[in-house]
């Protein structure tokens, strides 16, 4: 081999390991496992305040002028079509009818230069229209504006297309989003077990968890910080204010619903129910076992 030719094939090894060692370490980063992409469909969109003001008029006079059949079978479309979303990532691949789907894991951050790092849990959807405010930091106060400002940043012609099209497509994902009501289960039927129904008195009495879980939707509609520990590495503030609170979720469904909190640190309800006694910010509770199963079984009934 002639030495100019020894030299390229020098080069050439060292642009290789080089390249190796830069793909490798991206590929295999740990915790890196879930299966929903790595783009947040809700990322804050680049609309002007008059702007959404004006979007939100457009979507409040369309919902005005078509029955509200007709928005929920067009919102419903919308909602699982793959073809108007960006990466084909439709609605109805994080929040599967309505629910949280557990296979899917959770969005990671940060999604770009100056955002925290850690993960986002999509929401299960139950009784959605009830639960503003709205994601986990409560920083959209109307569905209507979650919903403009999704379709602004995840549909493919999301920016590209005239506003009238985006304030139909709104209104008509708002209607459906307003017909999705969490599963019957036990507590809807009267049909609780002995330990559930010990563990609503639990709920209500010396847990308190009724305190934030009220109503028929099991939210407040307010944020607070309960010390819900981030992932290892995480940054994720919360919102400003209360500072480091999240956003209290429904509790319907919590059995499907998994992982749970903002960031899915936890895989099981005993796990919270435990987070809950000796950790949070309402701890100590001084539940027993038998007690903190009896919480569990309630949880499960929902
Ligand atoms: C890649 C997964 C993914 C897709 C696709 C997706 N979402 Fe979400 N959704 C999330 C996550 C994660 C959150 C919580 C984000 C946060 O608060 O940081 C969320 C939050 C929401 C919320 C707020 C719920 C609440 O109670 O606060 C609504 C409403 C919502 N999504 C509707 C939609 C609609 C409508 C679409 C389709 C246009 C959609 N989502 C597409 C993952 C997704
Ligand atoms: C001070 C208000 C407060 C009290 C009291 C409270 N919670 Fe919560 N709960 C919240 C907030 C806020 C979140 C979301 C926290 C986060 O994601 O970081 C939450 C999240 C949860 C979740 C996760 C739901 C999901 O879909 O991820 C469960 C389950 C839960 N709470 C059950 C309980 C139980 C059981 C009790 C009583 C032992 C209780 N909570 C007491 C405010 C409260």
């Amino acid at each position: 081999m002639t030495r100019p030719s020894r030299r390229i094939l020098v080069v050439l090894v060292l642009l290789v390991v080089g390249l190796l060692l830069v793909i490798v370490p991206v590929a295999l980063r740990p915790g890196d496992t879930s299966t929903v992409s790595r783009r947040d469909p809700h990322r804050a969109t680049n609309l002007s305040r008059s702007q959404m003001a004006g979007l939100l008029d457009a979507v409040a006079t369309v919902a005005r002028s078509k029955s509200k059949a007709e928005l929920v079978a067009e919102g419903q479309q919308l909602f699982r079509s793959a073809s108007v979303a960006k990466d084909g990532e439709s609605c109805q691949g994080c929040h599967t009818n309505g629910g949280a789907n557990p296979d899917l894991g959770t969005v990671p951050h940060p999604q770009g230069p100056g955002d925290f790092t850690g993960r986002r849990d999509p929401p299960s959807l139950w009784g959605v229209s009830h639960t503003a405010p709205y994601f986990w930091v409560g920083n959209v106060p109307t569905l209507e504006g979650t919903v403009t400002a999704t379709i602004n940043a995840h549909f493919k012609t999301g920016t590209s297309q005239p506003t009238a099209k985006t304030a139909e497509q709104a209104a008509a994902i708002v209607a459906y989003l307003d017909t999705i009501e969490a599963p019957v289960t036990p507590f809807d039927t009267g049909t609780m077990s002995p330990a559930a129904v010990r563990g609503e008195a639990l709920f209500r009495g010396k847990a308190d968890c009724i305190a934030c879980h009220a109503g028929p939707l099991f939210t407040d509609n307010r944020l607070h910080n309960t010390n819900v520990p981030q992932l290892p590495g995480g940054t994720d503030p919360g919102a400003p204010l209360p500072p480091g609170a999240f956003n209290t979720p429904t509790l319907r469904d919590a059995r499907n619903t998994g992982p749970y909190m903002h960031n899915g640190v936890f895989t099981t309800l005993d796990q919270v129910v435990r987070f809950y006694n000796s950790q949070s910010s309402v701890a100590p509770l001084g539940l027993t076992d038998a007690e903190i199963g009896d919480l569990v079984a309630y949880l499960d009934a929902l």
